[in-house]
């Protein structure tokens, strides 16, 4: 079948939009930031990825807005700091990053809320998940301002230069690569359906 998203994302049969379970498995951007108060935050943002190696960047886009009015939290912060992190969401850990997606008050430390325990950054001033498998120490580089929603709700994309990047210990294995099965990253798929990375396979490119 063919549809034109302009008319209706969610055209027959279709019980609910396909857009987002046709861009899958999505990694997920844990992000922790600052306020200008000095309160945490943290949010899961699956509009995330690299954009490139040399420097390394990244990139989450914040879509919509806080259940308080205004930007969400994570796009406030970095607008008034310039910096975020990016923490590896494991397997272990998908219970405290949904807690953390919760439409909770700005007041509210999402990290603190979800109970994990927090360490500092050696670049940045936000602090990042102590037990994730890596955080990457973020500087803002750009923000995009997206055409808006059919509601008018605003759409951005944030980019960061990634200037410090922590990771465990034990997912480094004795070939000095990263052990991903270790780890087992968790990526959102479409609807409220996730996956777990826990099989890999090798493939050469051609010569
Ligand atoms: C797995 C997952 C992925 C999400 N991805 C996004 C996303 O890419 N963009 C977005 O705006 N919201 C996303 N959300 C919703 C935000 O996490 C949620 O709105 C959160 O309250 C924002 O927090 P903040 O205001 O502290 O930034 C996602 C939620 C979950 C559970």
């Amino acid at each position: 079948m063919y549809f034109d998203p302009a008319v209706s994302m969610r055209p027959a049969p279709f019980a609910h939009s396909p857009f987002k379970s046709l861009i899958v498995p999505r990694p997920i951007g844990w992000i922790s930031t600052i306020g200008k108060d000095g309160v945490g935050n943290l949010a899961p943002y699956s509009f995330f990825n690299g954009v490139s190696d040399d420097p390394p960047m990244v990139q989450f886009c914040p879509n919509g807005s806080h259940v308080e009015g205004g930007a969400k939290d994570t796009l406030q912060n970095v607008r008034d700091t310039g910096e975020f992190v990016f923490n590896m969401v494991g397997h272990d850990m998908t219970d405290e990053m949904n807690i953390s997606s919760g439409p909770v008050p700005r007041s509210e430390d999402e990290m603190v809320l979800a109970g994990l325990a927090a360490a500092p950054c050696e670049k940045v001033k936000p602090l990042r998940v102590r037990d994730a498998a890596a955080s990457f120490e973020c500087v803002h580089v750009k923000t995009v301002d997206l055409p808006p929603s059919r509601d008018g709700s605003p759409n951005n994309l944030v980019i960061g230069q990634v200037v410090g990047i922590h990771v465990r210990d034990d997912v480094i294995n004795e070939q000095g690569l990263i052990d991903v099965l270790k780890i087992k990253p968790l990526a959102r798929l479409g609807y409220m359906d996730y996956t777990v990375v826990e099989n890999t396979f090798t493939l050469n490119r051609p010569s």
